[in-house]
C-alpha cells in the first residue's frame, strides 16, 4: 500500500518564502523571521518572530503563514507561534543608552496640543502589546506626566548597579517612567537656563537605570528650545513624532519644529493630528470643528506621513487628570482605538526605518 506523503522541512520553508511581510516588503524567510519549523507527521509548527509585538498586521501574517504551510502536500494542521524581537538601528560604540533599542521623541511646535497625552498613551499602548517601554518626561519646566500616570506623589529611590548608584525609574501601567517632576516638590518651579537643562537631560540618560527597553518614548516640552537640542546631541533619536491640532495657528509651529529636528539630524517619522474630530454625545455624528483633512494636507505639503488622527473627547482629559491613560481607562472607545492604532503605526514604521534602505 502506498504511504501517505509526508511534507519535508524544505518544502515548508519554500512555502514560507512566499509569505511577505506587508510592511517590510520582503518575504519572512529572507527577513530571518522564521525561527523554527517542526514537522511531526502531518502536523507542522512554525515559530515566527516579528520585529515588534505591536505589529498592526500580525493577524495578516499569521493567516498567510497558515495558508502557505497548509498548501504543502501532506500537511493537515498548522500551529503558528508569533513572537517578537524589536529591532534597533545599528548602535555605535560608546553611545548612551546602549540597552535601549529605540528612542522615540514626541514633540510639537505649539504648547497644549496634546504632546504629553499622546506620549503617555503611545507608551502605554506599546507596553500593552508586550514591548518593554520607558517614558521620559523631558518637559523640565512643566512636567505633567507624573499626574497623567497617577504618580504625582511618586518619589525616586536609588539603586546600586555594579559600582554605580543610579536612580530607579518608577513603574506604572506596565512602563518605566522618569520625570523632573519626581525630583521636585509639588508646585516647585524650575528656573534653569541652557547649561543646567543640558545637565539635567544628561542625568536622565546616564543616571537613571533604564535597563533593557524596546522603546524609550520622550515627551518633549513645546517649541524648539534647549531641551530638544540637548537631547538630540546626547543620544541618537530613532524618530520624532510631531503632534499638532488642526488649526492654522499651530501649523507655522509644526513647520518650525520639523525644521529643528532636521537641523539636529533627527528623522521625523510624521505628524499626529490631535483633537481632530468630535463625536456628538447625543447622536454619535462625527464633527470636524476645525475642518477635516487639513493636517493631512499640511503633512503632504512638507513630505511627511500623517501617523494618526486622535479625536477630541472629554474622557481623554478627565482620565488623564485621574492618572489613568485613556488606552487603559476606556480601551474600546474611539480615542483609545485611535491611539492604539497610532502605536502600531509608529512601531511598524520604526521597524522599517531600522531595516535601512534596500
Ligand atoms: N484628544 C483629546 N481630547 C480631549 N482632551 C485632550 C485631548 N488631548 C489632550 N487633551 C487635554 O488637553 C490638555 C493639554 O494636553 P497635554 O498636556 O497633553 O498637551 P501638551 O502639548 O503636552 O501641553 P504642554 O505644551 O503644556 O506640554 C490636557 O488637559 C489634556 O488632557
Ligand atoms: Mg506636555
Amino acid at each position: 500500500m502506498e504511504q501517505p506523503k509526508m511534507a519535508t522541512r524544505e518544502e515548508v520553508m519554500q512555502a514560507l518564502a512566499q509569505v511577505m511581510d506587508p510592511e517590510l516588503g520582503k518575504d519572512i524567510v529572507k527577513l530571518g523571521m522564521v525561527k523554527s519549523v517542526d514537522v511531526d507527521g502531518d502536523a507542522v509548527r512554525v515559530e515566527v518572530q516579528l520585529t515588534t509585538p505591536a505589529c498592526p498586521l500580525k493577524h495578516v501574517i499569521r493567516r498567510d503563514v497558515e495558508a502557505a504551510v497548509k498548501s504543502v502536500p501532506g500537511v493537515a494542521s498548522v500551529t503558528v507561534e508569533l513572537g517578537a524581537s524589536v529591532t534597533s538601528r545599528p548602535k555605535e560604540k560608546g553611545e548612551r543608552l546602549p540597552t535601549v533599542r529605540n528612542v522615540i521623541a514626541v514633540g510639537a511646535g505649539k504648547g497644549g496640543v496634546g504632546k504629553s497625552t499622546v506620549a503617555v498613551n503611545l507608551a502605554v499602548a506599546l507596553a500593552k502589546n508586550g514591548a518593554r517601554v520607558g517614558l521620559l518626561d523631558a518637559d523640565l519646566h512643566g512636567p505633567s506626566v507624573p499626574m497623567m500616570l497617577g504618580l504625582a506623589n511618586g518619589r525616586v529611590e536609588t539603586i546600586q548597579v555594579g559600582d554605580q548608584e543610579l536612580m530607579a525609574p518608577l513603574e506604572a501601567h506596565g512602563l518605566k517612567f522618569f520625570s523632573m517632576g519626581l525630583l521636585l516638590g509639588a508646585g516647585d518651579a524650575v528656573v534653569w537656563r541652557g547649561p543646567m537643562l543640558h545637565k539635567a537631560i544628561t542625568q536622565f540618560l546616564e543616571d537613571v537605570y533604564w535597563g533593557d527597553l524596546d522603546y524609550l518614548v520622550v515627551d518633549l516640552p513645546p517649541g524648539t528650545g534647549d531641551v530638544q537640542i540637548s537631547l538630540a546631541s546626547l543620544v541618537p533619536i530613532s524618530s520624532a513624532v510631531v503632534v499638532t491640532t488642526p488649526q492654522d495657528i499651530a501649523f507655522a509651529d509644526v513647520r518650525r519644529a520639523v525644521k529643528m529636528f532636521e537641523i539636529t539630524k533627527v528623522p521625523v517619522m510624521g505628524l499626529v493630528e490631535n483633537m481632530a474630530s468630535f463625536s456628538c454625545p447625543g447622536c454619535g455624528t462625527i464633527h470636524h470643528p476645525f475642518g477635516a483633512g487639513r493636517v493631512r494636507e499640511l503633512a503632504e505639503g512638507i513630505g511627511l506621513a500623517l501617523l494618526g488622527e486622535i479625536p477630541l473627547d472629554p474622557r481623554v482629559s478627565t482620565n488623564g487628570d485621574l492618572g489613568i491613560p485613556i488606552v487603559i481607562a476606556d480601551p474600546d472607545g474611539l480615542p483609545a482605538l485611535a491611539l492604539a492604532r497610532l502605536a502600531g503605526t509608529v512601531a511598524a514604521r520604526q521597524s522599517v526605518l531600522n531595516m535601512g534602505p534596500g
